[in-house]
Order: C-alpha cells, then structure tokens, then sequence
C-alpha cells in the first residue's frame, strides 16, 4: 500500500457567498481568530505526515503563494527586535513541498482536481477543502490515514447532518457499518429534497487512488453545471474499496457564515489568552441584544 504524502488543495472558487469580502481577499485565508482556514488544513496534512501541497489557484489568489513563501523583511525585522516567532509555524514549506497549479475558470470542484493530476502522478493522495474547518486531536486527516492502512482503496470523511441539509452537499448511499467506519455503495452530488440516501454527507476531506484523475478526463458537468469530484468517485465504487469514516472531533463549514462565525467564537472562548475576555463580552453582548 503506497503511503499518502501528496494533499490537494483547491483554492480557485470565486467564494461568492462572503462577497464583497472575497472580492480581494481570498476566502481561504480568511483568519479564524489568528490563522488563515488554508494554514488550518496545511497543519492538519502536515500532522498526518502529508510532505507535498499543491494549491489548485485561480485569478486573484495570488496571495496564497505569498501567504506560503519566506517572508523576508517580516523575519529579519522580528529577529532583529528578539521576538517570538512561534506563530509562523508551517507557513514556509520544505522548499520544493509548496506546488501551485492554476484553475483558470472556476468549473467546479473535479475540474480544479484535475488541474492537479501530472502532479499527483500515479499515487493516492488527499483532498482538503480549505472552507470546511475541522478540529480534532489528532486532527481529521490523521485519523483517515488510520483508516486507510487498514482499509486501502479510498477513504472519505463522513458526517451525520440533518436530513433536511441534505440538497447542499454530496451524500453517501451506505452500505455496512463498522463502528466510525461506513462502506460506500453510491454516491449524489446534492440530491433533491427528500431523495437522499442517507443524511451522510461528504465534508471535505478525501483520500482517493490516482484512477479518479482518469475519470475526470472525461467527466461532463453535473449538478449546478460544474464538473462534480462526487460524480467521478461514484463511478470508482464496486471497482475499488470505497469507505467513508466519521471522524472523532467537530466540524465547522466556514464556506458559510454561521459556520464561520461560529467557528471564531468557538475558537476563541477555548483561546488560553483571550477565552475569559470573549466570555465576557459575549456575555454583555448578549445581555444587550
Ligand atoms: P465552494 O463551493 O465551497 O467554494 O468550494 P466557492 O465556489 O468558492 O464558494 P461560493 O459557493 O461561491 O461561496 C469548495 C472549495 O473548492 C474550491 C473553492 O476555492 C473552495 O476552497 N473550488 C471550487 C475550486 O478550486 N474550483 C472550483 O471550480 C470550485
């Protein structure tokens, strides 16, 4: 079983739901309390010992390379002036780990995927949506890594939602269940309402055989007329091993602005530093509203 050292990242939606805010800004590096969500999920694939990022980048997402390259004059200045610079941790990657390939239209998920496929060659890899924020110890993908060296095949992150949110996400059609672990029989990229298979939706985080770059070649859009990474899995399933793991932690969808808002707040209070401060002011807040 090949090990998994390769993670994509693809950072090239336009984030129209955080407009006028994403207009300059990409969506990925909005901060949750002090670091960008993209640092999050680096971390996360760093702790599950992922070496190689490659950032699937569109029009106006320059500042992600930035966000990942020596800082020069930030450094020399905060060395000179003796102070800490223990917040920068993984934002410089081992020269030659931080790759970036361009999406030039934004024409859905598998389309940005693909954009990554002479990079990723022909071994497993991971996919970290950067918007949907995932806290655990260890982290998601650590704990899918687990998974996949007893299962092999394909492993994705499962989670229990209610069915009425279905129609927004890709849902699993499941199979047996072994605990935290599901098998995959199907997969719809946001059914209608009422037809889910299940209320197991597919978060974010994936860990698929290069096959699925193959298929992507080929595949037509899907729903809302973008090409579906859900759509080139499903085809994979009964070809290969397919299973989904519910991860042990708490998961935040940042692409939305309760998700994010929520995840701030509850960042903040657990803070060591500011958590009693936020406390209180939530507190009055409320008191007022
Ligand atoms: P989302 O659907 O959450 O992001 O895609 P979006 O399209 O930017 O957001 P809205 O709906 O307009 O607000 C999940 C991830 O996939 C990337 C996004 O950048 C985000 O990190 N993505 C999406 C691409 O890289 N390319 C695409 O064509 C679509």
């Amino acid at each position: 079983m090949k090990p998994i050292k390769k993670a994509v990242f693809p950072v090239a939606g336009m984030g129209t739901r955080f407009l006028p805010a994403t207009k300059v800004v990409p969506k990925e590096l909005f901060p949750v309390v002090d670091r960008p969500l993209l640092q999050y999920a680096v971390d996360e694939a760093l702790e599950a010992g992922i070496e190689q990022m490659i950032f699937v980048t569109g029009r106006g997402k320059d500042l992600i390379e930035s966000h990942f390259d020596l800082a020069y004059e930030l450094e020399h200045t905060m060395d000179s002036r003796s102070k800490d610079k223990t917040a920068l941790r993984g934002t410089r990657l081992k020269p030659g780990n931080a790759v970036f390939v361009r999406q030039q239209e934004p024409l859905g998920l598998g389309h940005a995927i693909w954009c990554a496929r002479d990079i990723v060659g022909d071994e497993p890899f991971a996919i970290f949506l950067p918007d949907e924020f995932m806290v655990g110890s260890p982290g998601c993908m650590k704990q899918m890594v687990g998974a996949y060296e007893k299962l092999g095949g394909n492993v994705v992150c499962a989670l229990e939602i209610p069915m009425e949110d279905t129609p927004s996400y890709g849902v699993i059609d499941p199979g047996y269940r072994d605990g935290p672990v599901t098998e995959v029989k199907g997969l719809v990229e946001k059914p209608a309402a009422g037809t889910a298979p299940s209320n197991l939706i597919l978060p974010g985080r994936y860990i698929l055989q290069p096959e699925v770059m193959r298929i992507l070649e080929t595949q037509e859009a899907g729903a809302g007329g973008e090409i579906q990474l859900t759509d080139a899995m499903a085809q994979m399933i009964g070809k290969q091993a397919f299973h989904g793991l519910t991860f042990d932690g708490k998961r935040y969808d940042c692409g939305s602005k309760v998700g994010y808002v929520e995840a701030n707040f509850a960042l903040a209070l657990a803070h060591p530093e500011i958590g009693a401060d936020i406390r209180e002011v939530a507190g009055k807040l409320l008191a007022e509203s």
